[in-house]
């Protein structure tokens, strides 16, 4: 089992009451007094202590030694509280293996009540880029720690989101089942990176899904995913043989109206008809393929 999950039931009651007064005292401190944390939690100062010490060993808190003892949150601790959330509210039962490290993402497998495959993925996002900024722009390590929580919340909101509107009008996304804090849960696509795929039965109708979807998103939904790749299309079978092509990875679309949204569509189109050219021999017109995305044409063929 992976370390998440194994450090999730080394808590009792007390360790998550202590990890939620510091998440809720945060934005207003760099590292949380620990006078704050007992006011906070109304535990005895005792056994606020022992929780404290046994947070910090399991790096789910960070200690600050200085002129007063202070604690924040570690991503790990923001983990633990999300499945924590998810748990209590019936979303997920049991979390499986690490199915990847993204640059900004850690993706789990897990289990739903019932026993149903889920995916869980905590979003990370400037957890590379902090490192990166503080190494070269020191001063930059002045941005209060509970911010980059922050962003990684509104990041996971946003795919939230867009992957409910994209769900609701048929595009081929995993469907989304709960959001907790970073943590975005959908269902467990069975299948493979469209980059490991190699052999397609139907690799036309493949791309024509595939364009279906960014046609949704751009005239239904009114956005554009912008980092459309064989990385992010998941290619699953159907019951009835199919080959069903799912795009995941929805954080950093922008919306219509966005100066930056046609070039960006652009960008995506050709990049996908280039590949199926390359790995397929599909012969698809990118110009056509664009126009069909953009509703001024009813086939991309
Ligand atoms: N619903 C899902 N079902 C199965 N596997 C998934 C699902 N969602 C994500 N994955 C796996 O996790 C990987 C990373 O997911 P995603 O692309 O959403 O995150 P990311 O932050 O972009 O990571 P990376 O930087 O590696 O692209 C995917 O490439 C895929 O292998
Ligand atoms: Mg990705």
């Amino acid at each position: 089992m992976v370390i998440l999950a194994l450090t999730y039931k080394k808590l009792v009651d007390r360790d998550f009451r202590v990890l939620l007064a510091v998440e809720r005292e945060m934005p207003r401190y760099e590292y949380v007094p620990v006078e704050v944390i007992e006011r906070v939690t109304r535990m005895p100062s005792s056994h606020v202590k022992l929780s404290l010490d046994k947070l910090n060993k399991l790096k789910l808190l960070e200690r600050r030694l200085g002129s007063y003892i202070g604690y924040r949150l570690t991503w790990m601790g923001f983990d633990i509280l999300a499945l924590k959330s998810l748990v209590d509210r019936g979303v997920v039962e049991a979390l499986g293996d690490k199915l990847g490290v993204g640059k900004e993402s850690d993706v789990y497998s897990a289990l739903a009540p019932g026993g149903k495959r889920i995916i869980v993925k905590f979003h990370k996002i400037g957890r590379t880029s902090f490192h990166h900024i503080v190494k070269f722009r020191p001063y930059a390590a002045e941005k209060p720690w509970s911010s980059w929580l922050l962003i990684a919340k509104v990041s996971a909101e946003r795919e939230y989101r867009a992957l409910e509107e994209l769900y609701k009008v048929g595009a081929r996304v995993p469907r989304p089942i709960a959001r907790s804090r970073h943590a975005v849960v959908t269902d467990y696509v069975e299948g493979v990176e469209l980059y490991e795929y190699r052999e397609a039965q139907d690799p036309e109708a493949m791309l024509e899904k595939i364009l279906d979807t960014v046609r949704k998103a751009y005239l239904d939904v009114g956005i554009v995913h912008g980092d459309l790749s064989e990385y992010n299309i998941l290619v699953t079978i159907t019951p009835e043989g199919e080959e069903e092509p799912l795009i995941i990875d929805w954080p950093q679309y922008v919306e219509r109206e966005h100066p930056m949204a046609e070039m960006l569509l652009r960008r995506d189109v050709e990049y996908v008809v280039r590949f199926f050219r390359r790995r397929f021999r599909v012969e698809a017109d990118p110009e056509k393929a664009l126009r069909f995305v953009k509703g001024e044409a009813e086939s991309p063929w």
